[in-house]
């Protein structure tokens, strides 16, 4: 049966990252209880669990009993019919063949790919085709032809800052595949803890992580939970700086004598290793090796990042041994550390990938740089050819737009000069997810959703640019990831339910939606933080961008073109109405919660702002000019809405400032970029 959704639905399928090919029939394919599923071709227990987890999502969605044991082989029959042609990889590794190809009528489907990371691509795919339609659940009719454009598309998560505990890594590990990321990286040790277990160290964890580490039994589930969704683990040990936590239990590795404490601070810090002691590598020898053999890809990062030289420079016996070696910079002593460390990765079995800072003339070209720079740094490495991967851009702590991230390409910028074969070695890019102001609490707000839009960036072809075509699939596909288990979305509803205490507010709620959370950059010098502090406030609460806020823009925007618009009037007069009485409801839970005492100035903005974008409609409905001096007279309150209040921003400045620009008052332009690119 064809029609299971509307035309309209057609246009924009809620899919990303967008398939490489794709061609609309105009029918679907209606899941209904005689949907049957099959099996066929190169077939294993991976490939059958891979299927298993596809069925049972699906009758989550859809409330449908669909046979969930192990799929029959027979495809003929089937209404979708999976086949791998070629092979099921037991391990995901890099440059895998993940292509497929999804044929969907108001028949039947059939999924085909040459390997099983392939068919975990297109049930992906499949997944986010489902539909509620008029009258059943349906897939719409596609043909599909999907390939990534890059072989490594990760992201890299912080477990040192903030704990990450098993369970909330798995849960995005399983959105990940979702959006085809295929590279977890691990951030697993930093200034302010050490979060493996280690056998040969055991003080490491004892001292360096107040209790919160990965088992090796923990670490090896969460590899295998990874490779059943075609996403490789890298784990991450950064040396020789952001050590402290190895320095509580192992204080003679540092070129300074201790004791040592774990860090509480966020920031740089001066504890180092001291790289001038054959104890030393001994030491990195024995916990490489350890660690090389319970993480199985053969890529394992050092980090390299932000090392101080104070301790070096501070340390005669570090200064004899550069003199006696020709090591005339602090840069040359870290390049020899370097080549050391990559010496014993290689005797492991180990390719060495690092920070932009491992960048060295000696460096071996086998070393993969990771670029936090920027696209410059990362076309440099690739003309002395090595091989990398662009993060500059794809920091989501840095709280910045989907559309600023998108639009961050790992061939633009100074890579756009390369040849093909330097631009060859650029592989693909990594969000990163720095945690000193994220908790697991709020980590999957901090993520999702803009993590897919750089999950499209990274797998679709460079042709899919659009920021509001990505903006209309963003939503449904942010919602469908809650299917997968994250929890974006619900986390900020249990939040604010604390800072309400003991009877909810609707009024916080409304707040919530209509501001967005200051980054790393501006949380840093707004409040003093340390890793004790808790993140239960409404910027923890508070996303990077509202949704709303966006939605009511466009809304402005089509009545300013179209004053008789009725449609998104009443929107806008509905959302500055509950706006108008932020105030005075959380002028009240102030004085009842000190976490909401906060609040009260930020509603008052928002209140102001429903009040001026009401008589701002008013005028452009009526088809008056506003009284000499009104639009003016609104300025400072556009900027206090621009302005940290709380550590968030009120987005609902946004909404008014263009209708308030259609009274024929240019106001000043929003100031919400940081343009900072350091991370600290
Ligand atoms: C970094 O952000 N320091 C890698």
């Amino acid at each position: 049966m064809a029609g299971g959704l509307r035309a309209e639905s057609m246009h924009e399928l809620p899919l990303m990252p967008m398939p490489a090919h794709i061609e609309q029939r105009g029918s679907a394919l209606v899941i209904d209880g005689a949907f049957r599923i099959a099996v066929c071709g190169t077939r294993d227990a991976i490939l059958d669990r891979v299927v298993s987890r596809f069925i049972a999502r699906l009758a989550a969605e859809t409330g449908l009993f669909l046979p969930m044991a192990a799929a029959p082989g027979d495809c003929s029959k089937a209404t979708l019919a999976i086949e791998c042609t070629r092979r099921v990889l037991p391990h995901p590794s890099l440059g895998d063949d993940e292509s497929y190809t999804l044929e969907v009528t108001a028949a039947s489907a059939q999924l085909k790919a040459p390997t099983s990371t392939g068919v975990l691509r297109g049930l992906a795919t499949i997944e986010q085709l489902v539909q509620a339609g008029p009258s059943a659940f349906a897939i719409p009719a596609v043909s599909i032809e999907d390939r990534p454009r890059f072989s490594w598309r990760g992201l890299m998560l912080d477990a040192a800052r903030h704990w990450m505990p098993v369970e909330v890594v798995e849960r995005n590990l399983e959105a990940m595949a979702q959006v085809k990321l295929n590279v977890f990286h691990w951030h697993l040790s930093d200034d302010q803890g050490f979060r493996v277990e280690s056998r040969v160290f055991p003080k490491l964890q004892e001292k360096g992580s107040d209790g919160h580490y990965y088992t090796q039994e923990q670490i090896r589930e969460v590899i295998a939970f990874a490779a059943e969704r075609g996403i490789r683990v890298i784990p991450e040990f950064d040396i020789p700086g952001h050590t402290t936590s190895w320095l509580v239990g192992y204080p003679e590795l540092a070129a300074a004598p201790g004791p040592y404490s774990i860090e509480r601070n966020w920031g740089v810090f001066a504890p180092v290793l001291d790289p001038t002691r054959e104890s030393t590598f001994r030491f990195l020898d024995r916990l490489l090796g350890e660690m090389a053999g319970l993480f199985p890809d053969p890529y394992f990062h050092i980090g390299g990042d932000e090392v101080l030289d104070t301790q070096w420079k501070a340390n005669p016996a570090i200064q004899r041994f550069m003199k006696a070696h020709g090591l005339e910079s602090s840069g040359a002593l870290q390049s020899y550390f370097n080549r050391r460390v990559e010496t014993i990765l290689t005797n492991h079995g180990k390719k060495m990938i690092g920070w932009d800072e491992i960048l060295a003339p000696d460096l071996p070209k086998t070393a993969l740089i990771q670029s936090w720079r920027g696209q410059d740094s990362l076309a440099a490495a690739a003309r002395k050819g090595y091989r990398g991967l662009l993060s500059f851009g794809y920091y989501l702590d840095h709280m910045r737009p989907a559309s600023y991230h998108y639009a961050n390409d790992p061939l633009g910028g100074g890579v756009e000069a390369l040849k093909p074969e330097e631009a060859a070695r650029i592989l693909g890019g990594e969000a990163c997810m720095w945690t000193e102001y994220v908790s697991p609490e709020t980590v999957d707000s901090r993520l999702w959703p803009r993590l897919a839009a750089i999950a499209e960036r990274l797998w679709s072809p460079a042709s899919v640019n659009g920021a509001a075509s990505m903006y209309a699939r963003l939503e449904p596909v942010s919602r469908k990831l809650e299917f997968a288990g994250v929890q974006h979305r619900k986390a900020q509803d249990e939040l604010l339910a604390r800072i309400a205490g003991e009877r909810p507010e609707p009024a916080l709620k409304i707040l919530a939606s209509a501001v967005e959370a200051a980054g790393i950059h501006e949380r840093y010098p707004a409040h003093k933080y340390n890793s004790l502090e808790p993140l239960n406030r409404l910027v923890d609460a508070a996303v990077a961008e509202s949704e709303w806020a966006r939605h009511l823009t466009v809304d402005a925007k089509t009545v300013a073109a179209n004053p008789a618009d009725d449609a998104a009037a009443a929107r806008l007069r509905e959302a500055f109405a509950l706006w108008e009485g932020t105030a005075a409801h959380l002028e009240m839970l102030g004085s009842r919660s000190f976490l909401a005492a906060e609040t009260v100035p930020v509603a008052k903005t928002l209140s102001q702002l429903g009040t001026a974008g009401g008589t701002a409609l008013d005028f452009i409905q009526k088809r008056e000019s506003a009284p000499p001096g009104w639009a003016e007279a609104q300025l400072p309150l556009l900027a206090a809405a621009d302005k940290l209040t709380a550590e968030v921003r009120v987005a609902g400045g946004g909404v008014v400032r263009v209708l308030i620009d259609a009274l024929g008052v240019a106001s000043a332009p929003s100031g919400t970029a940081t343009g900072a690119s350091a991370r600290k």
